[in-house]
């Protein structure tokens, strides 16, 4: 996608061969800088502290920081050092391990002295795949909205966090689809959740929708009920971090309350995600997906710009009042309209996930 008239991805390699670079998400909207990551501890702490976030890109980010490991020293106990880092480095989203488990599977029957550039060029084609597969649910979930816009009225969507290109390596999954749509020319206008607590749906949704000329609205997480309810709203739709083979999806936290709403209003609730955000080994999502606990400051303080133009972080709790932050949830299938992958939309069950994917049939 394309900032200020130039073409970006998240995060790419650098003109050395060997530095990853990275697109720092912690400081938008206010600053765009582009961060080196040296080595696979660079890789990790990128990932722990959300200077890359959101599921595709943190299994991208996972696949370089093996990279880079190999890079450093390619022996049996370094890879495995490497996987064992970088899976801890966050909990929930499933990418994460599936990349981790996709390049030790490649490199463990390698000689070492191949490992560094076989695990180079997998990170990059991971990295090629997720923009194509991004892509392609784009055109899937365009097929949907026209079905949603038979008059040609403006249609009205509403997302949670950031589920657009940024959270990938380009185009997005929840918001590809939009991009598609406002690219072929439908009018669509976007209500943002602020998505607090780490706001990335004001810092980033809303940045990305801007910069590529999408109509958006920046509303508190508590408005999209009400919006709702008085006809607003012709869609809602969201990423994952996580799906269950019977098509549970977890998510930024206040995606169960919006899929509520939805149900409770008759606004269709879809989920966008790529193949690699399926989790076939568990079904119930509500007990067996681990939710990431984060520090408390994220509740407790807020960032900004000051009108000086100074980045400042400020106390928004009365001292001595505690915090508690769970970052993700669980919407059952039930309340989800219906999954767009790269390979179609399906209903979101087992049997909906094995009409796209047959070839996991086996794997219950
Ligand atoms: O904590 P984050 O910012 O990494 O959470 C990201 C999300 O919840 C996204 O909605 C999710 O990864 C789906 S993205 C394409």
């Amino acid at each position: 996608m394309k900032v200020d008239g130039k073409s970006y991805r998240t995060i790419w390699l650098g003109n050395d061969g060997t530095t990853v670079q990275a697109i720092d998400q912690t400081l938008l909207p206010h600053d765009f800088v582009v961060r080196d990551l040296r080595s696979m501890e660079d890789a990790e702490k990128a990932i722990r502290t959300m200077i890359v976030r959101g599921a595709p890109l943190i299994g991208a980010a996972a696949a370089y920081g093996v990279a880079l490991a190999m890079a450093a020293d390619p022996s049996d106990a370094n890879l495995a050092q490497a996987h064992k880092v970088l899976l801890a480095s966050r909990p929930t989203a499933v990418n994460l391990r599936w990349a981790l488990d996709d390049l030790r599977a490649l490199l463990a029957p390698l000689p070492q002295a191949k490992r560094r550039e076989a695990a180079y060029r997998r990170a990059a084609e991971i990295c090629d795949e997720d923009a194509e597969i991004c892509r392609r649910i784009g055109e899937n979930g365009l097929a949907e909205i026209k079905r949603l816009q038979p008059r040609g009225e403006r249609l009205n969507a509403l997302t949670h966090c950031n589920a657009g290109w940024l959270a990938t390596v380009d185009w997005g999954t929840a918001l590809s689809p939009i991009y598609h749509a406002h690219d072929a020319g439908i009018p669509i206008h976007v209500w943002v959740d602020e998505t607090r607590p780490r706001n990335q749906g004001a810092s980033l949704t809303a940045w990305e929708l801007a910069k590529h000329g999408v109509p958006h609205t920046v509303i508190a997480d508590n408005a999209g009920g009400h919006l709702m309810q008085h006809g607003k709203v012709d869609f809602c739709i969201v990423g994952t971090d996580r799906t269950t083979r019977r098509g549970d999806v977890c998510n930024k936290i206040g995606t169960y309350l919006k899929a509520l709403a939805a149900h409770d209003n008759g606004v269709p609730f879809y989920v966008g995600l790529p193949y690699p955000t399926i989790d076939w080994t568990i079904s119930d999502g509500y007990r067996d997906i681990p939710i990431e606990e984060r520090h408390p400051h994220e509740v407790s303080r807020l960032t900004g710009r000051t009108d000086s133009g100074d980045i400042a972080t400020i106390d928004v709790l009365p001292e001595g009042s505690p915090a508690a932050n769970p970052a993700f949830d669980v919407t059952p299938a039930r309340l989800v309209t219906a999954l767009i992958t790269e390979r179609g939309v399906c209903a979101a069950s087992e049997a909906g996930l094995l009409s796209l994917y047959p070839e996991q049939a086996k794997a219950a």
